[in-house]
Order: C-alpha cells, then structure tokens, then sequence
C-alpha cells in the first residue's frame, strides 16, 4: 500500500478515531485556490431542510444534516426514511420548501446539481450511478467532462485505490460484479476532485468482506482530506467509521450523534441497529 496516494503510514488502524480534527491534507485530491474553511469547522450542511417531490408532501421534515471538513457523517435509517431524499436535497435535486444548504460557508440552496458540481461536490446516487455499456476507463472520463486540464493524474489516483480497475479498464462496465461497479462509481466521482464526496449506500449488494474493503477505501478518501457524506444500510459497521452519524425517521433528526455514541445508545441499539 506504499504507493497508494491514500495511503495514511501513521500506523493508526483504530477506524473510530479516523481525523480526530477533521484536518488532513487533501494531497492530489484538493482544488488550486480554493477558501479553506476554519479547521474543524462545518464544511458542509443541510440545515432544516423540509420539502418533498413536486407538489406532494414534505418526505424531509426540517432534516439537518452536516459534516466537518475531512470527516465522515453517515447517514442510517429505516427503508423509505427519506436518506436519499435528503442526500438528493444536499445536492440540489430536489427544491426544498424551506432550510438551505451550505458549502464552506456560502449559501448554495438555489445552486444547481452542476453549479454544485462546479464547486467541488460529488454525488454517487443509490441506483443507476454508472454507465453499464461504457468500459471503465470511459466511465471515469466521463466523470471528468467538466475538467478542461489533464485528468491522467487523476486516474492513475483511482488506478491505485482500485486496482481491479485498472486490470479491467477496457470491459464494459456492466459486466462487473457489483462491488466493482461501487468501486467505478467512486471512482468516477473522484475524477471531478471534489471536496466533499456524497455516497449513496456504496456497500448495496455486496458481500461482507467487499463491504470491509470498500470502507477501507473510504476511510483512505477521507485521510486525504476529502469530506464523505454518505448513507448506509449497514448501520453498524458505517457508525464505526463515522465521526458523525445520524439516525433518520420520516425525514427528521431522531438521533444525532458521534458514531460511538450511536452505536452505545441502547435505542438506536435496539431499534436501528438490531439490539
Ligand atoms: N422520485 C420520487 N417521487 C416521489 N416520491 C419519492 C421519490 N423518491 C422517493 N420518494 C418517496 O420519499 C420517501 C423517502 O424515500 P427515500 O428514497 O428518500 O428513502 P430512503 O431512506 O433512501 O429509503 P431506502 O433505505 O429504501 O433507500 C418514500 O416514501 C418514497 O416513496
Ligand atoms: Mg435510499
């Protein structure tokens, strides 16, 4: 792992103290130029987001979700508790009726996806999140259309994050097992350089031991300065590598917390994560 540029030598292996100052050093990964936030601050921020699809009712309920710059926020909850809606809402898909979104201090409510894009956002969404016909390699540059300067840098970044990409980068994309597909579909977000990189349950459908390894990766994204936001199903093993977690019903906060503070509260215990 010695030449993995994610690769944190600190010999730290104790995932629940992954940046405990939310700092890090965003090699390769960071934007020339842009503001840095005060260290440990909010970098980015749901903040009583409410509002629903079209003209239906609100599916969010005055939702606040943040993460601090380098950490990692996870997002749990039962199926249908509006995770997506309210990732979906953070990124700018869906206009909220009240609440508002911040990067970095600005005001991005009324930015769209692209702008959002723009500013150094990445969204992997829960379905649908690669191109199944494409091959891997043109996956990844189409992550990077709006890039006007040279990506190879950039890819030999994911290459070494995911080798199976780089083994399999001329195959369809569609052909890969799922965890590899998961793999494609950072690994396309990457391409943009963001700042903060928004995960929609990456370890869906795939076998534990992939679901170690694609956290792991995670956990090396973060160490280089990159902000996760992300949704899991598999509550327990995502609080153990969250600096911040939240427990979401019918689209509201019902516990917020570190995620070992989650993980030891006997009622997200008993009711989100199993007993
Ligand atoms: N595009 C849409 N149009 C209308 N309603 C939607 C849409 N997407 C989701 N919903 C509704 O919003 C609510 C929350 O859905 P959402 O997908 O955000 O939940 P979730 O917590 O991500 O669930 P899961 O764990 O199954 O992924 C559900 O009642 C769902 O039916
Ligand atoms: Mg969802």
């Amino acid at each position: 792992m010695q030449d993995n540029p994610y690769a944190d030598d600190r010999g730290n292996k104790d995932r629940s103290i992954a940046n405990p100052k939310g700092g890090g050093t965003a090699e390769g990964w960071d934007r020339k130029g842009s503001a840095r936030p005060a260290p440990g601050g909010l970098f980015l921020m749901g903040h009583k987001m409410t509002g629903g699809y079209g003209r239906g009712a609100n599916i969010l309920n005055d939702c606040t979700i943040s993460v601090e710059k380098g950490q990692i926020a996870v997002i749990v909850g039962p199926n249908g508790a509006g995770k997506s809606t309210a990732m979906k809402a953070v990124f700018g898909m869906l206009n909220l009726r009240s609440g508002e979104v911040r990067l970095d201090g600005e005001d991005i409510t009324d930015l769209s996806p692209q702008a959002r894009v723009a500013k150094g956002m990445a969204f992997v969404p829960q379905t649908s999140n690669i191109f199944t016909s494409m091959t891997v390699e043109e996956n990844l540059e189409m992550g990077a259309f709006l890039r006007r300067d040279d990506i190879r840098a950039t890819m030999e970044q994911v290459y070494t994050l995911f080798p199976i990409l780089r083994d399999k980068r001329r195959q369809a994309a569609g052909e890969l097992s799922g965890g590899q597909r998961q793999q494609v579909a950072v690994g396309r977000a990457l391409m943009t350089q963001p700042k903060v990189l928004m995960l929609d349950e990456p370890t869906a459908g795939v076998s534990p031991i992939v679901m170690d390894e694609l956290f792991d990766r995670i956990i090396e994204v973060a160490r280089a300065g990159i902000t996760i936001l992300m949704v899991e199903q598999n509550a327990r093993q995502a609080l153990e590598i969250a600096d911040k977690g939240y427990v979401l019903v019918q689209g509201a906060n019902a516990f917020t917390g570190t995620g070992q503070e989650l993980l030891a509260d006997p009622q997200v215990r008993k009711s989100f994560l199993g007993g």
